[in-house]
């Protein structure tokens, strides 16, 4: 089979800006999606126009600056949304209008107190509308994740032929488990007339932690477009983290599904965007998390010292960390305390290794982590000189 591509939707600008706590103003909201264009996403969702003037602006400005990711605009299934998106996308050299409308059970009955023949024609309008606009209209099934498989590949058929592009199934819940979310993309794959005209995306929260599984699941039947965030951020427990999926197709070759993501800005984009909206990263995320290439065990620390790969499936320079650290703590050996005390200019004898360790331990016990001036002092007591004293 051939290596098929999976376009990367990025929704930090809007669905991760939904957090609370992490508005952002317009300036900064460009500097990020300049960034995001240079990271290679192939469609920033820029904001949700309708949602307040400074939104608006937000992506009337950010179409001006992006150069090769399509720019999109949510909107519900409301004439007014759609027309306000696409004066706000009017500039963008790809503009994709994102509209939709619950689809569930409960969203049918308590959102909308409609029938589900009411709320496909609703969508069907949707679709029609924003495609006087633009070509490129995306659909979602909000709270897909819950609703009936039948139901929904009616909902999907009947938006390709109001002529949507792309059908997102967003789990909205993160209620899914990997398997019933794959396999309700490949239900849609078999049971949709015109399925194969258009683009399936997955869109999924991380209410269980699931997020990640459930794209990969989704774009292992099927889906050729994830919708993620930057550091997985978004509405609750947040959206499907971008460079978790981007590394997991990198990592496994043999998926035939790659991206066209420069893996090496991850780190730093992670960084930039934590940092403008303060919203700090958890030590132990993956690929991007402050502990994702340190080892502290003496265990790990002796394979890595010896050979990277003993330890780590990433290289941590894919990703733009300059290299993983070696932390020193009560539970670190004599390889890992050998390697620091070389690094900062001491080259020990066997002899002295036994000793300078026996006092390491006493000092790791009282301190979480050890630093190299520590290791300055724990030399000086034993009148060792360092390459640099
Ligand atoms: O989670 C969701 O269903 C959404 C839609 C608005 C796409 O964010
Ligand atoms: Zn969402």
């Amino acid at each position: 089979m051939s290596n098929q591509k999976v376009q990367i939707f990025d929704t930090t600008l809007r669905d991760g800006e939904q957090v609370p706590g992490c508005k952002l103003n317009t300036e900064q909201k460009l500097v990020i999606a300049e960034r995001l264009d240079q990271l290679g996403v192939d469609v920033i969702e820029a904001g949700f126009p309708v949602s307040s003037p400074g939104d608006f602006n937000s992506v009337l400005e950010i179409t001006k600056l992006v150069k090769n990711a399509a720019v999109c605009g949510l909107t519900r299934a409301v004439e007014n949304d759609i027309k306000v998106a696409a004066e706000a996308l009017k500039n963008a050299k790809h503009p994709r209008i994102h509209t939709g409308i619950g689809t569930s059970e409960s969203h049918i009955k308590y959102k909308f107190n409609s029938t589900p023949e009411k709320v496909i024609e609703r969508g069907v309008a949707a679709v029609k509308y924003a495609k006087s606009f633009v070509e490129d209209v995306e659909f979602f099934a909000e709270d897909a994740g819950r609703t009936d498989n039948v139901y929904l590949a009616q909902v999907c058929e009947a938006m390709i032929k109001a002529g949507a592009t792309v059908l997102n199934i967003p789990d909205t819940t993160g209620y899914c488990l990997p398997e019933e979310y794959g396999a309700k993309i490949r239900f849609l794959k078999e049971n949709v007339k015109g399925i194969d005209k258009v683009t399936i995306s997955c869109h999924c929260h991380n209410d269980l932690g699931l997020a990640t599984a459930n794209s990969i699941a989704g774009v292992a039947n099927g889906a050729r477009q994830i919708e993620c965030t930057i550091n997985g951020i978004g509405e609750r427990a947040g959206n499907t983290a971008l460079e978790e999926v981007v590394m997991i197709l990198k990592q496994h070759p043999y998926l035939g599904i790659h991206t066209d993501i420069n893996a090496k800005l991850l780190y730093d984009t992670s960084l930039m965007v934590s940092e403008k909206m303060g919203m700090m990263v958890q030590p132990n995320k993956a690929i991007v998390g402050a502990n994702a290439f340190a080892h502290s065990s003496g265990i790990h620390q002796d394979g890595v010292i010896k050979n990277r790969e003993t330890y780590e499936i990433i290289d941590p320079e894919d990703v733009g960390v300059t290299e993983s650290s070696i932390v020193l703590t009560a539970r670190s050996g004599r390889a890992a305390l050998a390697y620091r005390a070389k690094k900062i200019g001491y080259e020990l004898t066997k002899l002295q290794l036994d000793d300078v360790y026996k006092e390491f331990l006493i000092y790791a016990d009282h301190k979480k982590e050890i630093e190299n001036q520590d290791i300055h002092k724990i030399m000086k007591s034993f009148d060792i000189l360092g390459a640099t004293a």
